[in-house]
């Protein structure tokens, strides 16, 4: 059957590398630390595939059409559309049809309606981690879009409810493989609105606090807050499918630093 390797999540932003030349040297250090101790642990749980739980950048969908939640069956994923991602060493990301498949079927099983498609882009939302996390061998990456950019978007709680989800897909993929989450997005930041480059240190804080605290406290503190913290911070939807996932146990932080060259609220955690 399949197991459980583990959760992990960290920030990302288009100014993690667009900007990387004007964060302070310190930052940047710290930066680098963060994700190369997350890239270790995600080694360390030898997981053959990733589901990578990101929101889509407008790589693959529009206001034509914008799922709140889209799993990637695809035989493959196609590299970052972003031209500022062109450094990224992968066009082709390896992908696993029969756990994308197994999860989308369960999920339907129990009245969870995802989308689907043959065909996904992972734009800079899932790639910069994987990229910056420097891991010697690529896991496979069953995407999972979650819309956590447009309005209205999926609740917080059902956001956990598609963690616990996924750990019995996980569990009951017939066939030996260690699967891990990768969420990725938030903490604060604030993009094309009139706050934009707020980063609310406070609110992250306790965000990360209240992860080890419970449930309710955490999505009761999460949706009085989220609408006044930046759009960018609804983005923590993707944590709490990880958090769902790891059994709502804290996670260890890695690390969390605001860096306003960035515009974000940067935090790494794993969970226990
Ligand atoms: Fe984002």
């Amino acid at each position: 059957m399949g197991s459980f390797a583990g959760a992990f999540a960290a920030s990302h932003g288009p100014l993690l590398v667009r900007e990387w030349e004007s964060v302070p040297a310190e930052q940047k250090q710290r930066l680098t630390r963060a994700f190369q101790e997350l890239g270790k642990r995600v080694s360390a749980a030898r997981a053959d595939v990733l589901v990578a739980v990101s929101p889509d950048h407008w790589a693959n969908f529009s206001l034509d059409n914008y799922p709140a939640v889209c799993i990637g069956v695809g035989e493959t994923n196609e590299g970052p559309p972003e031209p500022w991602m062109k450094g990224y060493p992968h066009r082709q990301i390896p992908a696993h049809p029969g756990l994308a498949f197994h999860l989308l079927n369960q999920s339907l099983g129990e009245g969870f309606e995802p989308s689907m498609s043959h065909r996904l882009k992972l734009d800079h939302g899932t790639c910069i981690p994987l990229w910056r996390m420097e891991l010697p061998k690529m896991p496979a990456i069953v995407p999972m879009l979650v819309n956590s950019i447009e309005p209205p978007m999926p609740s917080l709680a059902r956001c956990l409810e598609w963690g616990k989800l996924l750990r019995k897909a996980i569990e009951s993929f017939p066939g030996s493989l260690r699967v891990g989450i990768l969420a990725t997005g938030g903490l604060s930041h604030s993009i094309g609105e009139k706050t934009m480059g707020a980063i609310h240190e406070d609110f992250d804080r306790e965000t990360i606090r209240l992860f080890g605290s419970s449930e309710q406290d955490l999505i009761r503190y999460l949706g009085r807050e989220l609408p006044s913290r930046g759009n960018g911070s609804e983005e923590v939807r993707n944590w709490l499918v990880a958090h769902g996932a790891a059994g709502g146990r804290g996670f260890e932080l890695v690390d969390y630093l605001p860096v306003p060259a960035v515009i974000v609220g940067c935090g790494f955690a794993s969970w226990r």
